[in-house]
């Protein structure tokens, strides 16, 4: 099988830092969105299309420098297509059937489960369900008998919502579902093309571990602490010659002695944390600098941003070069 990775939204929601870097990208528990995302793929994956758009060149240049186990291919789109047009962008020569990710989802998902529950169920595909309080950012399913989904209504008013369990982002389907896209034209996928599914079979799969949506600076702070959480984010071990809890994922070239910190930090690649600063449910990106004696809390620092000496941050987004 295959995977269709989706993966050219503009990550509005998590800007200014979106203005200059792909939300995939951005480092959550060590490693970027992205990769934690693919993570679940099965290791006999035939091959990874990226269906690319916002930023699709370094998407595609970070991919050919940080090589994945299967092989990767980037399908960019000329304008935003959304979802739906996305995947049809990305349609030739797919599998069937074959694995459709979001790339911002952070989950405990068995894939093999999944296509065995697409292979036993038969109809057009199988949907991951997760269960949330608050529905209104995502696509809501009604289930029937057998979770046969019978209803699929995206982002709805909460009285409008037929459950609380949502799409995963994270599915199986047979190539025919490629076939009912519109071509040549913006799609939204949950929108226009997955209602009009429902009676051809389309099931969902409930999730019962970890699941979030890293699409917010406070879902992705959130995702990182599943992350660490669930063993993914690496030994998290404290640095040496720092002081504090943890866990904490230093990247390549970060320099970070003598600092302090709390739980669940990145350290990206090239950062810098001085010493006598304080750290704790943050993401530094690429160079981002927190000088001497400043705290950082509840907050995502952009690439090369800086937090001047003795400075306080909590819950800000620093875009790349920000100050504060
Ligand atoms: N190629 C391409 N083109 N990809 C896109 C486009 C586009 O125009 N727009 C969005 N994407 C990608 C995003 O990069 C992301 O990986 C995925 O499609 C979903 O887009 P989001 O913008 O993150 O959507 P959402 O979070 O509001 O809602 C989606 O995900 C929820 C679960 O997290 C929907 O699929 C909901 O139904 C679902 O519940
Ligand atoms: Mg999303």
């Amino acid at each position: 099988m295959k995977a269709l990775v989706l993966i050219g939204g503009f990550g509005t929601r998590l800007r200014p830092v979106t203005y200059t870097v792909p939300k995939q990208l951005i480092p959550i528990a060590g490693k970027p969105m992205l990769y934690h995302v693919l993570d679940l793929l099965p290791p006999d994956v035939e091959e990874v299309v990226l269906a690319t758009g916002y930023k699709s060149d370094i998407v595609d240049a970070y991919v050919r420098g940080h090589p994945l186990r299967w092989p990767v291919r980037t399908v960019p789109e000329a304008q935003p297509l959304g979802t739906g047009g996305g995947m049809k962008n990305a349609a030739d020569g797919m599998s069937d059937p074959f694995f459709l990710l979001n790339s911002d989802v952070i989950a405990d998902i068995d894939m093999a489960a999944l296509a065995r529950r697409q292979a036993d169920r038969g109809g057009v595909g199988v949907m991951t369900l997760a269960e949330v309080e608050d529905t209104r950012p995502y696509g809501v399913a009604a289930l029937g008998e057998a979770d046969r989904i019978t209803g699929f209504v995206e982002k709805p008013e909460p009285e409008r919502a037929p459950s609380h369990w949502i799409n995963a982002g994270v599915a199986v389907y047979r190539r025919e579902v490629l076939d009912a896209i519109p071509p040549g034209r913006p799609v939204s996928f949950e929108q226009e093309v997955v209602p009009q599914l429902l009676d051809r079979g389309l099931y969902g799969l409930r999730l019962s571990g970890y699941w979030d949506d890293a699409g917010t600076p406070e879902r992705l702070l959130r995702s990182q602490r599943l992350l660490f959480d669930g063993g993914r984010g690496g030994k998290g071990a404290l640095p040496t010659g720092c002081f504090g809890s943890g866990p904490v994922a230093v990247m390549t070239g970060a320099t970070v002695r003598g600092a302090s910190f709390g739980r669940y930090v990145t350290v990206g690649p090239g950062a810098i944390v001085e010493s006598g600063a304080y750290v704790e449910n943050s993401i530094l990106m690429d160079g981002a600098r927190v000088d001497r004696d400043a705290t950082v809390i509840g907050s995502l620092l952009g690439p090369r941003s800086r937090v001047h000496p003795g400075h306080r941050v909590t819950g800000q987004v620093l875009g790349e070069h920000g100050e504060a």
